[in-house]
């Protein structure tokens, strides 16, 4: 039988502890080095902070309108979820990623140790020997729709690990709805618009990333460039050390970190419903050679039956749709294929 070991990489927290060079499997082409780019420019403006508990008054309203025309990415402050629990969910997390390899392999997304599944510990999934590997260990978790968790997956050590998660996750389903229905408003659209569309047996998935030091940041990518295929991802960075970073206008820039509040990026399925005027941005993680950096992601996708389709009433003869229509199953399918080749699916569908 050929050999397909390439298809299970060692998690790169082991790798890291041992290498002075990171293989070549992760090192990126010349052209698509981060380089001296890891000193990414400062933000032209700074990144939009909006307050949740002020919305839906005329000024915030704007602000979030401005902030998902230009970055499609926001800080949200007020949003209700408290700072223990915030605190918690990132010491779980932590504490996940410290516990020796054979605990986390207990969760691992390797069934049988060779048969990929999305969710559990380890890579993503690797499509070809010459696919270049990311910097980066994950932990996939489906938290929506709540009766389709396969809890078995799901780590049982740290001991309130799954407490921790469950509550985080309820915490921020409801702040996606209350973001989901001023997105609606502000394009004069029914308050539950969106919301109706993503449909209520709409997945969600949490993505813990554990992204070790590098010895040469220069050279790899904890996350390659992407944009998320979600409606919008709620994101949890650590609160001391940086990585993320977003394209706006062919640059690229550090978001900044700032300890209560959540990102919210908006996603691919939404800039397709509305017909490009939200932007789903494309993102990066750079590492850097001293300090490990944790991050959860939460992504909230679309029902897999819903036609993605620009919204109807945003068209008129002098507004077309921009968007060719697709099955949001047939979307996601495509996604694994288009991210480990750094391409985007979203680019495919512009009319
Ligand atoms: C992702 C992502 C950013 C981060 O998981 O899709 O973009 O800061 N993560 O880890
Ligand atoms: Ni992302």
């Amino acid at each position: 039988m050929a050999d397909e070991s390439w298809r299970v990489p060692v998690p790169v927290q082991e790798l890291a502890a041992g290498v002075e060079e990171p293989p070549s499997r992760y090192v990126q082409r010349e052209q698509d080095r981060p380089g001296r780019l890891l000193l990414a420019a400062d933000m032209p403006e700074p990144l939009p902070v909006v307050d949740l508990g002020r919305l839906p008054a005329a000024d915030e309203a704007a602000k979030l309108l401005a902030a998902l025309q230009t970055w499609g990415l926001f800080m949200v402050t007020n949003h209700g979820i408290s700072a223990s629990l915030m605190g918690d969910v990132m010491s779980v997390s932590r504490e996940f990623f410290r516990q020796p390899l054979e605990e986390k392999l207990k969760c691992s997304n390797l069934k049988e140790g060779k048969r990929f599944q999305l969710d559990g510990y380890g890579a993503d999934p690797v499509m070809s020997q010459d696919q270049i590997l990311d910097w980066n260990d994950r932990l996939h978790l489906q938290v929506e729709p709540e009766d389709e968790r396969n809890v078995a997956q799901w780590p049982e050590h740290p001991e309130s690990f799954r407490d921790v998660v469950h509550e985080y996750a309820s915490e921020t389903k409801r702040m996606r709805d209350t973001i989901l229905q001023a997105m609606a408003r502000i394009l004069e659209l029914d308050e539950g618009y969106f919301i109706n569309q993503i449909g209520d047996k709409a997945q969600a998935h949490a993505r813990f990333n554990y992204y070790p030091p590098c010895p040469r940041p220069e050279l790899v990518f904890g996350i390659k460039p992407h944009s998320d295929a979600t409606a919008l991802t709620v994101l949890l960075v650590d609160k001391d050390v940086g990585g993320l970073q977003v394209l706006r206008d062919g640059l690229w820039y550090n978001v900044p970190v700032m300890s209560n509040t959540l990102l919210i990026n908006l996603g691919d399925a939404l800039e397709i419903m509305s017909n490009g005027i939200f932007k789903s941005p494309v993102h990066r993680v750079v590492t850097n050679a001293e300090k490990e950096r944790i991050s959860l992601a939460m992504f909230y996708a679309v029902d897999g039956e819903t036609m993605l389709e620009p919204a109807s009433g945003l068209l008129d003869e002098k507004r077309p749709a921009r968007y060719r229509r697709i099955k949001a199953k047939d979307f996601i399918a495509a996604l694994q294929e288009h991210f480990s080749k750094g391409m985007r699916i979203v680019e495919t569908l512009k009319i």
